[in-house]
């Protein structure tokens, strides 16, 4: 069951026209087009699009890991693009990231101690080594590993394990904020439901904000309170997760959703699996029109000629489709 979130409150995390160009050589490459979004404290939001959407690009962007090309990025009602380097410096330890691949974000010349311990020691959050080692233990233990691992080094861990010990050092600061950039993606399937639990048991415990990156909708499902579905840099919709599984209305998400198998065969039979047509278009100067024309079974002429705007159709439900109304 999914907490309810009381949406009442000021969001935690408010972005709003977050633009991330990369000037290529070919170019201007629009990775993150002017997309909004918010996120409210203890819930979690699911980021899903095809590989190269932008959806890492704007986990980077919105914790200023990158720099903006644009756009306002409120946190618990501070505008990060415009605080000082010093007051940026104090607000990124209540930001954190899980990435996808355990075995590259982890040094492997580095203890499990060593690792844990850097953040505490780069925030000064131990007063001596004792208690850093005191502390590294209990995060072991949040995470379900034990204090025999702290002297081991990355290698020696399975995937499932390393990913572990990832969450356990982001948690070392005791942040408020966690970008999940598709941190089960690279498990083993029988891992990932694993690695899922515990995030959601830490975000109760801890009171996380999850922004949960994936490139498929099954995924997110699960551990999504709302859900935004990016292509080529925009956001296509945004809604509740139960809101958008059953009443989607942009096509590219009707097309996304028509590829995940339903594990009911009567429901299965009647659904009819939308195959896309076409090739992502390049994100280089894209033209002015929807972004996911070429590859709609609806497109219409007006589609062509200009990019519909991000408006909320029905309440907490937001969509960018000349189609709908
Ligand atoms: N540093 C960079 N320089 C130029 N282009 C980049 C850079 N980082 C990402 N991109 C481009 O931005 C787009 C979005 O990438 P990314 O955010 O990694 O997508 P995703 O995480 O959804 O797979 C892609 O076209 C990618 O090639
Ligand atoms: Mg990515």
């Amino acid at each position: 069951m999914r907490r309810e979130v009381d949406k009442t409150k000021t969001p935690l995390i408010s972005a709003r026209n977050i633009k991330k160009y990369f000037n290529v050589k070919e170019g201007t490459l629009k990775a993150v087009d002017n997309i909004s979004f918010d996120i409210y404290a203890g819930e979690t939001f699911g980021l899903v699009g095809e590989s190269g959407c932008g959806k890492s690009t704007t986990g980077r962007t919105i914790t200023k890991l990158l720099e903006p090309t644009g756009g306002e990025m409120f946190f618990d009602g501070k505008d990060i693009f415009k605080v000082s380097q010093n007051e940026l410096r104090q607000m990124r330890k209540d930001f954190q990231f899980i990435f996808q691949d355990p075995y590259a974000s982890l040094d492997p010349r580095m203890t499990v101690e060593e690792i844990i311990a850097e953040p505490l020691e780069i925030y000064h959050m131990c007063k001596d080594s004792k208690e850093k080692q005191e502390r590294v233990f209990e995060l072991l233990r949040l995470v379900g590993l034990s204090e025999e691992h702290a002297s081991r080094f990355p290698h020696e861990f399975s995937g499932g394990q390393r990913q572990r010990v990832g969450v356990a050092r982001a948690l070392a600061v005791k942040p408020k904020f966690i970008v999940c950039d598709e941190p089960i993606s690279a498990l083993d399937v029988s891992i990932q439901a694993q690695v899922i639990n515990i995030l959601i048991e830490l975000q109760e415990k801890m009171n996380l904000t999850y922004l949960f990156i994936a490139h498929d909708l099954s995924m997110v499902k699960y551990i999504s309170d709302r859900v935004g579905v990016m292509y080529l840099g925009n956001m296509m919709e945004v809604a509740s997760s139960d809101e958008l599984y059953a009443n989607p209305l942009h096509p590219y998400t009707i097309a996304l959703l028509s590829a995940i198998p339903i594990p009911d065969p009567k429901i299965q039979r009647e659904k009819h699996r939308i195959i896309l047509k076409g090739e992502v278009p390049s994100p280089i100067d894209p033209p002015d029109a929807c972004p996911f024309a070429d590859r709609c079974s609806k497109v219409q002429d007006i589609c062509r000629q200009s990019k519909p705007e991000f408006i909320e159709v029905e309440k907490d439900h937001f969509v960018a489709c000349h189609l709908v109304k």
